[in-house]
């Protein structure tokens, strides 16, 4: 499929392409290819400003008069563009992300039953009555925050996109949202489509590098409510910013998640999940099951069928129908993590397949690194401690139980975690034990709409897919009424 792409993209602010007021555009690039897609927006403080005072105009003027049925409905034709135009979309999303298409493709899916989802939960958000003491009723709202801002990592562009704006829009919020400066493109054209469908100043887009762009979004008074999704590092400085307007604040952070193999484990089944978790999306995802732990009695097994099975992966262009990894998003990225390769030996762990850019001459314009794999791991070396976000795999032998639980649990994140066992008593007690907040047994890398999502420890605070997801988009407020009809008197 050709896709046509413009050569420059403004920001889109109350439903018009706006130029950035400092006059500034960026290059976004092709990480497969190193050649510039278009020019970018560069967006700054007075760009936000504009954004946030055309959303809290629509809030005020149409949105928070629209019902819930209105917006759901909204949601349902977003859902709609997106597969209409989902092979459009997932084309952008590889040229400028460099995830092989068929991993695109799923985003689009995906993005579009989020919507679906949030359509769905916009009529059923429901508010509650108290029984309080004496002759009266009480009843508690959930409204809307008006204003939120949303920052958004550059991994999954248009599925974070969504996994943002949908609940916020069910709740009947109005949204700016800053997509990562890598990846701007698809954000941009869902916003050409939704045009006709979505109010003016509803969904506002403003692009841009993080600290000219997202932290003024994140400190704007005007906004009630921050949602963040990307490094630890960045979310500190994210909430410590909402701090200042006393904000609340969703934040989904890194991982350093553990695959644990247990030696009764369907072993072919375990070795398909290790190899989603660490090489999907070549790693760079903050469910990545970066740590292998891989029992004594099953380990020079499993780990011969995991090494032959890692060199077989298809890296290479990602538009190709074969390839299996394409490219990191970019050299910047590659660079971190060929560092993180270069520290692990230096830590004394040992390469057993990978480890470097590809030597292929086709690939050397790309942001290429092979699907590596580390073994004689200690946990308290940095390649254990520390997010990698790439195609990194670090393996722990285990004997004893206790000592894998501490060091499972032994790192500053909890997002995720894969059990592999055919106990299932064993399974659960070990997902108990966890100190994670997304658990698979005898699967990885699987999200349901509804089962909430997000990060023990410094993963992250609040829960994103879910119908409580809406909780966070409101507000409470409770209205205490007299039904007596007496004069309560206090001053006699
Ligand atoms: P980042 O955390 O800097 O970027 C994420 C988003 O935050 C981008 O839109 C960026 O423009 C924005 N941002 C940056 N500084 C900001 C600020 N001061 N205020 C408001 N917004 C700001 O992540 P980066 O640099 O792209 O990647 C570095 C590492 O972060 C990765 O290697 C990975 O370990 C981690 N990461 C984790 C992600 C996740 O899904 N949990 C996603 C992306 C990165
Ligand atoms: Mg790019």
């Amino acid at each position: 499929m050709e896709v046509t792409l413009k050569e420059r993209y403004c920001h889109f602010i109350g439903g018009e392409w706006v130029e950035p007021q400092g006059g500034k555009t960026f290059e976004t690039v092709n990480p497969a290819t190193g050649e510039v897609l278009a020019r970018v927006a560069a967006g700054d403080a007075h760009d936000v400003e504009r954004a946030v005072e055309a959303a809290w105009q629509a809030y005020h003027q149409s949105w928070s008069r629209t019902d819930a049925n209105a917006r759901g409905k909204i949601l349902y034709q977003i859902a709609e563009i997106i597969r209409k135009n989902s092979e459009e979309l997932a084309h952008i999303e590889t040229l400028d992300n460099g995830k092989p298409l068929l991993e695109s493709r799923l985003d689009m899916f995906l993005a579009a039953e989020c919507f679906e989802y949030y359509a769905g939960a916009a009529t059923k958000l429901e508010g509650k009555t108290v029984p309080v003491f004496g002759e009266r009723l009480d009843y508690v709202l959930r409204e809307p925050w008006g204003v939120v801002g949303q920052v958004i990592p550059w991994n999954f562009p248009l599925l974070m996109a969504a996994w943002k704006l949908a609940p916020a829009l069910a709740a009947g919020n109005c949204v700016v949202l800053k997509p990562a400066e890598q990846t701007p493109l698809s954000a941009l054209r869902f916003c050409e489509l939704i045009g006709d469908v979505v109010p003016k100043g509803v969904i506002n887009v403003v692009t841009g590098f993080g600290p000219e762009a997202g932290a003024p979004l994140v400190r704007h008074p005007k906004v009630k409510k921050v949602a963040f999704t990307g490094s630890t590092e960045v979310g500190r400085q994210v909430m410590a910013a909402a701090a200042a307007n006393v904000a609340d604040v969703t934040l989904e952070l890194g991982g350093k998640s553990p695959q644990i193999v247990f030696p009764d484990a369907d072993l072919d089944a375990a070795l398909e999940g290790v190899l989603l978790g660490i090489f999907y999306n070549a790693g760079q995802q903050c469910s990545a099951g970066s740590r292998l732990f891989l029992h004594k009695d099953v380990y020079d097994p499993f780990m011969e069928k995991l090494v032959e099975r890692t060199r077989q992966i298809k890296v290479g262009d990602p538009l190709k129908p074969e390839t299996q990894m394409g490219p990191l998003v970019s050299r910047e990225q590659q660079k971190r993590v060929l560092g993180y390769i270069e520290l692990g030996v230096k830590e004394g762990a040992q390469i057993v397949t990978g480890g470097k850019a590809p030597e292929d001459p086709e690939l050397q314009k790309g942001c290429y690194v092979e699907p590596t794999i580390f073994v004689d791991v200690q946990n308290n070396m940095r390649i254990a401690q520390e997010e990698i976000f790439g195609p990194v795999l670090c393996v722990l032998r285990w004997s004893d139980y206790e000592t894998m639980l501490q060091e499972a649990n032994g790192v500053q994140y909890g997002l995720c975690a894969g059990i592999w066992t055919r106990d299932l008593l064993q399974a659960h007690r070990t997902a108990q034990r966890l100190e994670a907040g997304y658990i698979w047994i005898n699967q990885y890398d699987v999200y349901a709409y509804g089962a909430p999502f997000g990060g023990y420890k410094q993963s992250g605070i609040g829960r994103e897919l879910a119908f409580e997801t809406l909780y966070h988009y409101t507000q409470q407020k409770n209205v205490n009424v007299d039904l007596s009809g007496k004069p309560s008197r206090w001053f006699r």
